[in-house]
């Protein structure tokens, strides 16, 4: 059953006294349930934009985006809170609304998914005192946190050295725990062939699957 459906997806940004400028035009596509789906595309494709509709951050000018409500998010630029501390970071989202509420135990999850990723001796320092890798890092256990069934990840590797970058990826791909659902915007080559399917996007389309 598929966990993510997208049907005819459309966007376009409209910038008064312009002409509109159409980024998506009638995507559609589904991801299973552990599916990891990787999307290329040059930059400016669009890559960006279908993540955060995917992911509920933004919304198509028409089509559909059938979602669970379960989902994780991975930026390339990590978006830490600067003023919180590691170990407030990744309990964040156990504070936000519903979600949050059933989350049980979240300081013992939260201290569980830092041991996960490695940084549980850094649980009270600032993000400001930790590495890109080490922040990326942090910015997954937090994605983590609510048990996601799907994760979107935008270029989490973006930032990061190779050999950063590939210590996330090998994150990311073989967590462990409860299986997710990965969707995940690449440069890499490497990265795109860990996935099962890669959506490859241009001129607003999804030009092979
Ligand atoms: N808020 C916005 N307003 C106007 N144009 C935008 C906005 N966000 C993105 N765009 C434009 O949409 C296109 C796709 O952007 P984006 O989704 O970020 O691409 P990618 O992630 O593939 O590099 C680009 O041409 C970009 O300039
Ligand atoms: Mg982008």
């Amino acid at each position: 059953m598929a966990l993510l459906e997208v049907e005819n997806v459309s966007k376009e940004y409209r910038i008064p006294g312009q002409p509109p400028i159409k980024v998506l035009d009638g995507v559609s596509f589904c991801v299973d349930a552990g599916e990891r789906v990787a999307i290329t595309g040059r930059s400016g494709a669009g890559k960006t934009t279908l993540l955060n509709i995917l992911g509920g951050l933004d919304r198509p000018t028409s089509g559909k985006v059938k979602c669970t409500k379960d989902v994780g998010f991975v930026f390339q630029s990590f978006r830490l809170m600067p003023e919180l501390t590691v170990l407030e970071n990744v309990l964040l989202p156990s504070m936000a609304g519903v979600e949050g509420s059933r989350v049980a135990k979240a300081p013992e999850r939260a201290k569980m998914l830092l041991e996960k990723v490695g940084l549980a001796d850094r649980a009270e320092h600032l993000p400001a005192e930790l590495s890109g890798g080490e922040q990326q890092r942090v910015a997954l256990a937090r994605a983590l946190m609510c048990e996601p069934e799907i994760i979107f990840a935008d270029e989490p590797t973006g930032n990061l050295d190779a050999m950063t970058g590939a210590d996330i990826l090998d994150l990311l791909m073989g967590f462990g725990g409860k299986p997710f659902a990965l969707v995940m915007v690449t440069h890499s080559a490497e990265a795109a062939s860990r996935c099962d399917r890669t959506l490859h996007l241009d001129a607003g389309c999804i030009a092979s699957d």
